[in-house]
């Protein structure tokens, strides 16, 4: 550490005099980390950071959590994937291929991993769980969105089908069954929350466990007992824009997305809650925000180069951002009430991440510019741990510790099942009929649907 070099040349010196940054320079090196008010600017200062952090990433996240993350599930539990017709799954990339790197791809690669993973059983007899291979986020318009409107027919087509076609279903009526479903509000199939509430959980998933990005306490859209997973970020991507570790963190609070959905919320207020524009109204001149709606190609290096991640609620709760600011390091700002984040019963969010209520946005750069040195330099030494960077990943192929590692973990800690969950021949608990009149149509793929 004290031989790091701070950098005079670069960021520091477009606003002090180099004798001042040398001044700063041996400040650094004896504290590791510097807050240093000048006229009215706050100059964070991280350059020795990054080799602290270099030097800790053989260490583990310490407690329980990181006994968690390592968790081998091979052996715990053994999964049936069912086989369905293609027009369920991989016709639909053939038609639209851009499913595949969407953040909605974890449905695609989960399957495909199941497929090839030690933990697939043959043999249904013997299964703990059961794998219903649906792609309901694979029919997109023509920017590249999702329509969920078909979502439900389809998923309800899927799962009649699994019970005509194998007794399983019918005896725990999905109970031992989990779906992926990984658009904005889960099954309830609507990217506008008061919609999506008023549809709530498609019933023929009432009993089944939803592995979902959507995670926020006390909402109809997550059920007990749904696991809840990171979005899908494409990792070779991510991890071909790699700087060096030792790249000081010159930027303090960075964002690049959308403030305002004119489109979708004209009136404004509903998107995000409003929190994304008390962002930008607060903050839009202040010195400390590197924000803006434009995304640059410098998009990831910009993220290695910020101390705070700015992680705000869109139309829902979850953003890639949270992703992307473990994979670079940036520490997640997370803006979104009761939200429940990835893997929360493995992963101590609340160590590695700021949480900051929606109604505190006009408070945020006095709430980030008082933690403590240290605790930012804590929270940089979890997330440059590469167990952690690893749990946030869907990588091809698999790697031990990954996201879908993490995901059987969480079905295997599910066992055994209760044995309550198997009905008597015949018993049925489920209404068919139950929900909107729309969605019980039938759903035909790609004919007139
Ligand atoms: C499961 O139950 C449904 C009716 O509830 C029935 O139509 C179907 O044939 C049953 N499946 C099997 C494999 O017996
Ligand atoms: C199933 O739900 C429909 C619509 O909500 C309702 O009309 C019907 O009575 C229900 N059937 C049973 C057996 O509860």
């Amino acid at each position: 550490m004290e031989e790091h070099q701070p950098p005079c040349s670069v960021e520091l010196t477009e606003s002090m005099e180099r004798s001042e940054c040398l001044r700063i320079s041996r400040l650094i090196s004896r504290h590791g980390i510097l807050f240093w008010l000048l006229n009215g600017l706050i100059i964070a200062s991280l350059a020795s950071v990054s080799a602290l952090v270099a030097e800790e990433q053989h260490q583990r996240i310490s407690g329980i959590a990181g006994d968690v993350l390592e968790d081998d599930p091979v052996g715990r539990l053994k999964v049936f994937v069912y086989e369905l017709p293609a027009k369920y799954n991989t016709k639909l990339i053939q038609k639209d291929s851009r499913c595949l790197t969407h953040m909605f791809a974890t449905e695609i690669f989960l399957h495909r991993f199941l497929l090839e993973s030690p933990v697939r059983t043959l043999n249904p007899e013997e299964a703990d769980w059961f794998y219903t291979p649906v792609y309901t986020t694979c029919d997109l318009t023509s920017n590249g969105l999702p329509l969920p409107f078909k979502s439900p027919r389809m998923m309800r087509s899927a799962i009649q089908y699994i019970s005509i076609h194998w007794p399983y279903w019918n005896r725990t009526e999905g109970a031992d069954h989990f779906f992926t479903v990984p658009h904005d509000f889960g099954a309830c199939f609507h990217y506008q929350e008061e919609q999506a509430i008023q549809r709530g959980i498609l019933h023929v998933l009432s009993r089944a466990t939803l592995v979902q990005t959507f995670g926020q306490r006390y909402h109809v859209c997550l059920k007990e007992g749904s696991i809840v997973v990171p979005p899908y970020a494409p990792p070779s991507r991510m991890q071909s824009r790699f700087i060096p570790p030792s790249t000081p963190r010159s930027i303090f609070v960075y964002f690049r997305g959308l403030f305002y959905d004119p489109g979708n919320d004209p009136e404004g207020g509903y998107y995000s809650r409003g929190a994304r524009a008390a962002v930008w109204e607060n903050f839009k001149n202040n010195i400390l925000f590197d924000i803006s709606s434009e995304h640059p190609a410098t998009y990831y290096e910009d993220m290695q180069r910020s101390i705070f991640c700015l992680c705000p609620l869109g139309w829902a709760p979850w953003s890639p951002r949270l992703v992307e600011g473990v994979q670079f390091g940036c520490i997640p700002v997370i803006i979104a009430d009761d939200i429940v984040l990835p893997f929360a019963d493995a992963i101590p969010w609340e160590k590695i991440g700021i949480f900051v209520d929606e109604k505190d946005v006009p408070m945020l750069d006095k709430i980030l510019a008082s933690i403590p040195p240290e605790q930012v330099l804590e929270k940089q030494r979890l997330l440059a741990n590469p167990a952690m960077k690893q749990a946030m990943l869907f990588p091809q192929p698999a790697q031990p510790g990954d996201a879908f590692h993490q995901i059987l973990n969480g079905l295997a800690r599910k066992l055994p099942h209760d044995s309550s969950i198997y009905q008597d021949s015949g018993q049925r608990v489920l209404n068919w009929t139950t929900g909107p009149p729309g969605d019980l149509h039938p759903w035909f793929g790609d004919k007139a649907s």
